[in-house]
């Protein structure tokens, strides 16, 4: 199973990345726009994992949340990676409880490094992927809208961890919660 370790968006704040990718979509660049109830913030890829392993997978997860409260955390801002002249991905930022998602970032890297998956060698940038550049065409409009965008959402609640996984269709992937770990 093709999995990861993700917070996932509440249900009502789909609506507001449906407009920003509504909005930029206008420029015509050639972006593979995240379904609005796909976007999440990633905090672990693990990629193929077997059904032996899963539970292990849980128990990581578990205790990389060990003493982590529940958390406010709003969204703010957009940009490109690595920039937003050659944009690979494009981003949505997070500002509130960004302090705790890199106390919880390096807990899951431990737990996960335990138990045989390799650490990150990037830094951790708390972000939630909206869409994926498939061409150059239309960049500079794309640029040039999202630097006018101001974007920034209410708070809400980080109640839970979710391991997810991921299944390749046609159509795009589907997200689907394996485990959700509750946070104290
Ligand atoms: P992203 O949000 O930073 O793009 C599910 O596929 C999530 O896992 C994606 O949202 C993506 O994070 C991350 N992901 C996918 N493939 C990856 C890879 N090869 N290495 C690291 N992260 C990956």
């Amino acid at each position: 199973m093709r999995t990861f370790v993700a917070i996932e968006l509440p249900p009502e704040f789909t609506s507001r990345i449906d407009q920003l990718q509504n909005n930029l979509r206008k420029t015509n660049a050639d972006v593979s726009w995240v379904k609005p109830q796909n976007v999440h913030i990633t905090l672990k890829f693990l990629g193929e994992v077997k059904e032996e392993k899963i539970e292990e997978v849980y128990r990581a997860t578990e205790q990389s949340v060990n003493g982590i409260r529940k958390f406010q955390v709003n969204l703010q801002g957009l940009g490109g990676f690595p920039n937003l002249k050659r944009p690979r991905v494009i981003w949505v930022g997070v500002d509130k409880g960004k302090e705790i998602l890199a106390e919880l970032y390096p807990k899951v890297e431990e737990q996960f490094f335990k138990i045989g998956f390799a650490k990150e060698n990037r830094d951790f940038t708390p972000h939630l992927t909206i869409g994926r550049v498939k061409s150059s065409k239309s960049l500079e409009s794309l640029a040039a809208e999202i630097n006018k965008t101001l974007f920034e959402t209410q708070e809400f609640e980080v109640q839970e961890v979710v391991v997810m996984k991921s299944t390749l269709h046609p159509a795009g992937s589907v997200y689907t919660p394996l485990k959700k770990v509750l946070l104290s």
